[in-house]
């Protein structure tokens, strides 16, 4: 049978007892300073918390059908009813029965028959612990969320400026418009049928934006010179990838990031440059990031020609296998290209998409 006793204050005790004369005097203590629910079964208790849900429940432990260990074991179970404190009424004094409530999730234990003072005193306890405790896994969940939020605003940013650094070396030259973004995409595509993880794929993607920026370092008449370069202005455009690696040298949270930079003009054959490396000893991701900058700038436009026809391309790559190109990367560029019936990858169609 469901008692309510008073409406002192806006907290809840629920009193769970099989005994009648036990919640009276247990609410007779509590009733001046809380709100104060009886039931006289664990069933019933059960079905009580279905409706409406106390601050702290008072629970006896020794009932017939239900013990006051079941209660707790089913609320336990419960989202909505796992984190109310639960303190044990026993006439026992007994360690294990102590330890054994403890083990279920008891805050407290009070010993039958109530004392006032003693009643008070621990329901007012585990009353403010419970709520300091809720205070804080909100605290820690609201921290949590703007540290989140933090995270994702700073990646973000590193997102743009590294997008605009790219921006800013593509404007060089009205040729290679957009020619960072597609070099970042295609290696991203090679990494991913590599089976390189999401991170190396991002990171890769970073690299390819960014291969490029040592032209920052070349003065515009050499870049936007068409074609018949001199043997100085050649030098000096061949300075770019170390340029580059010596500008992006200073970012040390993307681990790598000039590796790409420093060796993307590298051969297999050993023939590239700045460093003559042969095969192997070129890191692979400035060997991926060298096919898909090979390959963009024969499918885009030169101030000298059109894109060149995709057959030529793939002739290209085919061709470069083992002399420019790792033949394992050219095999997934070729894989690429023969995918790409309607030439997708390509300047043009880049741009048209974007507009
Ligand atoms: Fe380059």
């Amino acid at each position: 049978m469901e008692h309510t006793f008073g409406d002192s204050l806006g907290h809840t005790i629920l009193v769970v007892d099989d005994s009648d004369v036990n919640i009276e005097i247990a609410a007779k203590i509590l009733q001046p300073f809380y709100k104060v629910s009886g039931c006289t079964s664990g069933k019933e208790a059960l079905q009580y918390m279905e409706e409406q849900l106390p601050d702290l429940i008072l629970l006896d432990i020794h009932m017939p059908e239900m013990s006051g260990f079941e209660v707790v074991r089913q609320l336990k179970q419960k989202e909505k009813t796992c984190q109310i404190p639960v303190i044990f009424l026993t006439a026992d004094v007994e360690r294990d029965t102590e330890m054994r409530g403890f083990e279920v999730g008891a805050m407290d234990f009070i010993t039958k028959p109530l004392s006032k003072d003693i009643t008070l005193r621990r329901v007012g306890r585990v009353m403010e612990l419970s709520h300091l405790q809720r205070h804080l896994e909100h605290e820690v969940e609201k921290q949590t969320e703007k540290a989140r939020q933090r995270k994702e605003q700073v990646e973000r940013l590193i997102d743009q400026m590294i997008n605009a650094l790219a921006n800013a070396i593509d404007a060089k030259d009205a040729y290679t418009n957009g020619h960072s973004v597609r070099v970042a995409a295609y290696s991203r595509e090679i990494a991913r049928r590599l089976g390189k993880s999401e991170k190396e794929q991002e990171d890769i993607y970073y690299m390819g934006l960014l291969h490029d920026i040592g032209k920052i370092g070349i003065p515009d008449e050499i870049i936007k010179k068409a074609s018949g370069l001199n043997a100085d202005e050649y030098t000096a455009i061949k300075e770019h990838p170390a340029i580059g690696a010596k500008i992006l040298h200073g970012i040390t949270e993307i681990p790598g990031l000039d590796t790409g930079v420093r060796w993307h003009h590298e051969r297999y054959d050993g023939k590239g440059y700045p460093d003559g490396l042969k095969g192997e000893e070129i890191p692979e991701l400035a060997r991926i990031i060298g096919i898909a900058d090979a390959y963009d700038a024969m499918a885009s436009k030169r101030s000298y020609r059109d894109v060149l026809p995709q057959n030529v391309v793939r002739e290209e790559i085919r061709k470069g296998k083992n002399v420019q190109f790792d033949p394992r990367f050219a095999d997934v560029m070729l894989q690429m290209i023969d995918e790409d019936v309607d030439y997708q990858m390509c300047q043009q169609e880049k741009e048209k998409k974007k507009s």
